[in-house]
């Protein structure tokens, strides 16, 4: 047969997204609309005590909504089952996810599995879970994301930890799509500077991978529409939003960091955080997310903080199959590449990546999160199994490479 390439490309994100200092306030009115009158809202308990609950629900009436706040970071399979409890018990016609990915990554799968019913696991793919399809949209949802950040508001995906097994797995489904994405920088002024470094980190990374990954016509046409993957490849939109995003994230990040309260640096990092989610969850990741979500679930490292101390040398060997897009990500960073040669010019990137994340206080490499030379093996091995990843980084990556590329990074 001759080989037939792909020739199209698709873009989904929420179906309304809301940005600004104040969208907040217009969850009542987004209440309104669906015309719901029974809200649950997936929230965790830092967002609850730092007052951002109380907030964010100033605008619905009291007696209409419940607030489940017992989400965890990297939550597992029992905080999603204790929030399918909470949401069989209200049977709510509205879920709100207020919170970091994980809170909203909860919300999006509690809508889906409370309307057509099942276990969490029946939804995730074999040989983990029962690899069923979520059939419908869910119950209507909305995301407010209070870090800037994992893109969740947008995605389709849920990450869902395993922890006796060493294992993260995750549910992807367009109809986890949140309804509404209300974008609140305002949200995000109460973050510490840890979680805004590393939460930034991890958007600037969705932005850099999704720009360089491979292209949407670099694959063979699929039979159906139905078979094209969710991650589908860079297109003239994504690159637009990917680069507006790195801009972005370069300009507010160590101001957000220094100084909570800057709103404008706030507004910078929540706009380039929903940019690079818009961006990644169409085109795709690479090498750094194969590498962080393996230690992620073997080591337990904290998702943003692995990605700044991973993505430096994933870049560098990268670069030979990307030079001009690095040396473009250089300058978006605020590098001067005139005169540079190619490798040059993408080892600048490299080096802006790894002074950002040195500003904002992540270096020290992997070593620093426990990872040792004896743990190389064991994570290259597993970072090789995360194909779905590997498969858009820009240039072919074997187990060999990992292990030189964790190898570098300890
Ligand atoms: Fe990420």
């Amino acid at each position: 047969m001759v080989y037939e390439s792909e020739s199209v490309w698709e873009f989904e994100m929420a179906k309304n997204v809301t940005f600004g200092v104040g969208a907040a306030a217009e969850l009542g009115g987004v209440v309104r609309e669906f015309d719901a009158d029974s809200v649950l809202v997936v929230t965790d308990p830092g967002v609850s005590e730092a007052g951002v609950v109380d907030e964010a629900t100033e605008s619905l009436a009291p007696d209409d909504y419940t607030v489940f706040d017992e989400v965890e970071p990297e939550p597992s399979v029992e905080v999603f089952d204790r929030a399918l409890e909470e949401a069989a018990a209200v049977d709510p016609d509205f879920i709100v996810g207020l919170g970091g990915g994980s809170s909203m990554d909860v919300a999006k799968t509690t809508s889906v599995v409370h309307e057509h019913g099942g276990d969490i696991l029946d939804y995730v793919a074999p040989p983990t879970g029962g690899g069923r399809d979520v059939p419908g949209p869910g119950v209507p949802t909305a995301c407010l994301p209070t870090t800037a950040g994992t893109g969740s508001e947008t995605s389709p995906v849920s990450v869902i930890s395993l922890p006796e097994e060493d294992l993260k797995v995750g549910i992807s489904s367009r109809h986890q799509r949140p309804d509404v994405a209300l974008v609140d920088p305002g949200l995000t002024v109460s973050l510490p500077p840890g979680p805004t470094a590393s939460s930034g980190m991890d958007a600037l990374s969705h932005a850099i991978e999704a720009y360089v990954t491979r292209r949407y016509d670099a694959k063979p046409a699929p039979q159906d529409r139905t078979d094209r993957p969710d991650y589908n490849g860079r297109s003239v939109l994504t690159d637009q939003l990917a680069r507006t995003a790195i801009e972005h994230i370069g300009d507010g990040l160590r101001d957000a960091v220094n100084n909570g309260e800057d709103v404008e640096a706030r507004r910078n990092m929540s706009l380039g955080s929903l940019m690079a989610g818009a961006a990644f969850t169409n085109a795709g990741l690479g090498a750094t997310h194969a590498i962080a979500m393996a230690a992620g679930a073997v080591h337990h490292t904290p998702h943003g903080v692995t990605i700044a101390l991973t993505l430096p040398e994933v870049i560098r060997f990268n670069a030979t199959s990307a030079f001009d897009r690095y040396a473009e990500i250089a300058e978006l960073l605020g590098e001067d590449t005139s005169g540079l040669s190619d490798d040059e010019a993408a080892e600048a990137a490299a080096v802006a990546v790894e002074k950002l994340a040195a500003d904002v206080g992540i270096e020290g490499g992997l070593s620093s999160l426990g990872i040792g030379p004896d743990d190389v093996d064991h994570l290259a091995e597993r970072s090789n199994a995360l194909q779905r990843l590997l498969v858009g980084n820009p240039r072919r990556v074997t187990r060999e490479d990992l292990e030189g590329i964790i190898e570098r990074s300890l």
